[in-house]
């Protein structure tokens, strides 16, 4: 499955301390446990003696311990310890099954095949000049392809979140650019007039917002903050969507907020973002099929949906099967 060679988040990274976590990805059992060197190590969350999971163990001394009879795999995967027999050294083949991990943007990222080496970028991650936090997770019985179209999606602005980020009174949306990628689609010159754009509006704006899609579940939305926001010339607030597919119909969301406000408190940032997604959750859940339709003659189309009209495109071109029909 192509999908299994894209990374993905899975996690917080700071809900994996010293105990195992189980986590989900494609439809895949996962257990998450930091080894020794406080590397994080994503593993089949399934013991290979007799199929316990392994996320009802425990760390010990920098090994993963199965729950069910005690044997414990080092962080190569291999397992070093059978209680059952203190004097038999368990051959090569007694192993687990390792996925490729790494930690990023505040989550862990997990590939379950050989493939695509880069992680999905965010730009916004190394400038100094903007703060960065996590919003989520949110489980959302949605497939993570209608969520990511939800998020290019500016014609709802005046319906879903009237109010905040659009009005009944401001609903046109005037044209703008769409471009292929390498990893995916660019689209530039979104404008939206917003009551509400932020946590610091105090009065309602013409906001021009930029896509980017570079990854089949990631979104990259950069937005021109007010003037009455803008501390430093040249900086742009971002927000990313990134998406873990725990099954074809249900996602795990995480946004990553980068902002220049380094005074309000976490839980102030969060609320806004808090407040947006959880009026996009019921309609998209609402959304049928739950999945996405990558035969574009499935649904109706406007120019003002040629953002989502080319990512329908772009995940037909790549072959992803999961969370589309
Ligand atoms: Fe894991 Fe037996 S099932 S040690
Ligand atoms: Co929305």
């Amino acid at each position: 499955m192509i999908e299994e060679t894209f990374w993905h988040p899975v996690a917080l990274s700071s809900d994996v301390a010293s105990a195992p976590v189980a986590a989900r990805l494609l439809e895949r059992d996962l257990v998450l446990w930091r080894d020794g060197t406080g590397a994080l190590q994503a593993w089949a969350d399934q013991c290979p003696h007799r199929g316990a999971r392994l996320s009802l163990g425990r760390v010990q001394d920098g090994r993963l311990e199965c729950p069910y009879h005690g044997w414990q795999f080092e962080a190569s995967g291999r397992c070093v310890q059978v209680p059952a027999l203190p004097a038999f050294t368990p051959p090569a083949t007694h192993c687990a099954h390792r996925f490729a991990a790494q930690e990023a943007h505040g989550l862990v990222w997990v590939r379950l095949a050989e493939g695509s080496e880069a992680l999905p970028g965010f730009a916004a991650e190394s400038d100094a000049r903007l703060r960065k936090l996590n919003c989520g997770p949110y489980d959302v019985a949605a497939s993570a392809p209608r969520i990511v179209e939800n998020f290019l999606d500016m014609s709802h602005f005046g319906f879903v979140h009237e109010g905040w980020l659009g009005a009944r009174s401001a609903t046109a949306i005037d044209d703008y650019q769409v471009e292929a990628t390498a990893t995916g689609l660019r689209a530039t010159g979104c404008k939206a007039w917003q009551p509400q754009s932020n946590l610091h509006s105090t009065a309602p704006a013409q906001v021009e917002y930029g896509y980017e899609v570079n990854a089949p579940y990631t979104a990259i939305l950069t937005k021109v903050p007010e003037a009455a926001t803008v501390a430093i010339d040249g900086y742009r607030e971002s927000i990313a969507l990134f998406i873990c597919p725990l099954a074809p119909e249900l996602s795990r969301v995480w946004f990553r907020l980068a902002v220049a406000d380094f005074d309000s408190p976490d839980d102030k940032l969060r609320a806004f973002q808090h407040t947006i997604f959880t009026q996009d959750q019921p309609v998209l859940e609402s959304q049928r099929p739950r999945r996405l339709p990558l035969d574009l003659r499935a649904e109706l189309h406007t120019a003002a949906d040629k953002a989502s009209s080319a990512y329908r495109r772009h995940l037909k071109h790549l072959g992803i099967t999961f969370g589309v029909c």
